[in-house]
């Protein structure tokens, strides 16, 4: 179990934040590395600890509605609707940037990608620094996203002031980055909210994947774990429902339901990646709408392992 993190671990948090250093901060979705998203410097030194071509943006995290509506230039009834329903939670929305969000934070783009995290830590050091924050997830470029503190590599917590842990995130997976410049709509990445719920909300079909406009999740090798990850359609001797398996190292069963899924797939990848092993087997999960997400993980994990 970890300890409770007081508010004393809270203010000295959000000092070495408006300081320009670099917190490691839970969310519900995935660990994250924090910096003051309005300074240049300290969002140069993320870049720096995670190996992150700079041409590959940040999200913006915020305490509030308040705070998104002064990081992005427009704010469209889209943006209000999507916000109002789905924030605090495991939703990013890319708008035209504001002036002050500097470039360096967007990866030169003339947009940004906001959003409110659902986890107390997360908002609580929001709070408290009052000001928004780069939050990319927790890892070395292309390596898997932490959703334990203790999946955190050492190069990431050198780079950080202070590490918050928060105990396992409990979305697993990150966060459904949709593009509102885009028209229609378009969904990036998909990720805990899905498709569905959001055309629900915006009332009309969004698209989806990459265009000219890639985005940086869309990177091939990408939340990939050091050993090659295959896909199958059945292990042979498998357990009942799906499950992971390296040689050597037995087998993970894992949830049927997705969500639920999800939530435990980069720890089981971490657990069977850890043990050094050449290769890790996946059953693969049913071509069904739910698990978009999950589908678009592991596909990214296996691509050129
Ligand atoms: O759940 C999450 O979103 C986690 C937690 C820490 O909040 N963060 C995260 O950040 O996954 P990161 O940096 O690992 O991934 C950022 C993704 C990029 O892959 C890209 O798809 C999108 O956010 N993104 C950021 N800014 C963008 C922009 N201006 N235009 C398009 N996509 C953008
Ligand atoms: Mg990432």
């Amino acid at each position: 179990m970890s300890e409770p993190t007081d508010s004393d671990a809270i203010q000295a948090a959000a000092e070495a934040i408006r300081a320009g250093e670099l917190v490691v901060i839970p969310t519900e979705t995935v660990y994250g590395l924090a910096a003051d998203a309005t300074n240049a410097d300290a969002v140069r030194r993320i870049f720096a600890a995670k190996g992150r071509p700079a041409d590959n943006p940040c999200i913006v995290h915020v305490a509030s509605k308040e705070q998104a509506k002064q990081v992005a230039e427009v704010w469209p009834e889209s943006a209000e609707c999507l916000a109002a329903t789905f924030w605090p939670g495991p939703l990013t929305i890319v708008l035209p940037k504001a002036d002050h969000i500097p470039t360096v934070t967007t990866g030169g783009k003339p947009t940004v990608a906001v959003r409110m995290p659902d986890h107390p830590l997360a908002l609580a050091v929001l709070a408290a620094c009052g000001v928004p924050l780069a939050i990319p997830s927790a890892n070395r470029f292309t390596e898997l996203s932490p959703t334990r503190v203790e999946h955190v590599p050492q190069a990431i917590r050198e780079a950080a002031a202070i590490v918050l842990d928060g105990g396992p995130c409990r979305v697993g997976l990150e966060s459904t980055v949709v593009d509102l410049t885009a028209d229609p709509a378009r969904i990036l990445r998909p990720g805990g909210i899905g498709r569905f719920a959001i055309e629900g909300v915006l009332g009309a079909a969004v698209e989806i994947g990459g265009t000219e406009r890639r985005a940086p999740g869309m990177y091939e090798k990408h939340y990939a774990p050091a050993a090659k990850l295959v896909l199958v359609d059945r292990l042979p001797n498998g357990l009942p429902g799906l499950a992971l398996e390296s040689a050597g190292e037995g087998q993970i069963a894992m949830p049927q339901d997705p969500v639920a899924y999800a939530a435990q797939l980069y720890d089981a990848l971490h657990r069977l990646d850890q043990t050094g092993v050449e290769a890790i087997f996946v059953e693969r999960p049913p071509a069904t709408p739910e698990w978009e997400a999950v589908h678009d993980r592991l596909a990214k994990a296996a691509s050129g392992g």
